[in-house]
């Protein structure tokens, strides 16, 4: 279907950095997966303490089950999208570390977790996947973010595609927001990747009785078109179907 996405990475002129002055300072070479980042306890604790900060604000889960779904929908994107294993390992460790800049503040929070996680793995990813990885982190957001690489659109597209009733926190009788009625309302979500087709579809299922369909948009418009851009560098078109009708 397509060949492999990132850009040709090896080609690339490499700065000469100064050679290793340590054992530890010798170029990491290993192929990062996301096995290995889910076993880093630095990395684990950036993640829960990210989700209190959530907590604290009064946001939806953005904790390990966020994580773990945004690693495992990136990397089924790239891979039924037709690109290769290693691209679509760098999807998932993005995926699952993309939200970590929230233990700062929300704000911001794709580029400072950029930040966070390539001081976290700077000594344990080469540099030029670091990159890779660290861009698609900063840019997930739609307030500041693009899909700049077919790894980032993948993040932006799993990342996106997670509005689901489990991410509400608050118990019924409290009040809902807007964004707890939308997601509570959201009884199932599956991102469809048709690489024959070349469709990215976001398949809602809504609870018109708790939130309308408007009120979806009211919120999503603008990561419904981060979405349509993002599936555009995978060369394929964003649908969107909420209820079985076909939106967009
Ligand atoms: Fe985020
Ligand atoms: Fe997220």
């Amino acid at each position: 279907m397509k060949g492999t996405a990132e850009p040709a990475s090896k080609a690339s002129a490499q700065p000469a950095p100064s050679k290793a002055k340590d054992a530890s300072a010798s170029a990491p070479t290993d192929e990062v997966t996301l096995e290995r980042v889910q076993g880093n306890a630095e990395l684990s604790s950036f993640i829960s303490a990210a989700d209190r900060v959530m907590e604290g604000l009064g946001y939806t889960e953005h904790g390990f089950r966020h994580a773990n779904l945004t690693a495992r929908i990136a990397y089924n994107v790239l891979t039924r999208a037709g690109f290769d294993e290693h691209t679509a390992n760098l999807a998932s460790v993005a995926g699952y570390l993309h939200d970590v800049g929230n233990m700062l503040t929300r704000e911001a929070h794709g580029q400072t977790g950029g930040v966070l996680v390539y001081h976290a793995l700077r000594d344990q990813v080469p540099s030029q996947d670091l990159a890779t990885i660290v861009s698609a982190i900063a840019n997930h957001e739609e307030e500041n973010g693009y899909a700049v690489s077919p790894v980032s659109a993948a993040v932006i597209l799993a990342d996106k595609s997670d509005v689901h009733r489990s991410r509400v926190r608050k118990s019924g009788q409290i009040q809902f927001d807007i964004h707890d009625r939308v997601n509570f309302a959201a009884e199932q979500s599956f991102l469809r990747v048709d690489s024959a087709a070349k469709t990215v579809t976001l398949e809602l299922t809504i609870d018109t009785e708790i939130s309308q369909v408007m009120e979806y948009f009211e919120i999503f418009l603008g990561r419904m078109q981060m979405c349509r851009k993002a599936a555009e560098v995978l060369d394929c078109r964003f649908k969107l179907t909420i209820n079985g009708a076909e939106l967009a």
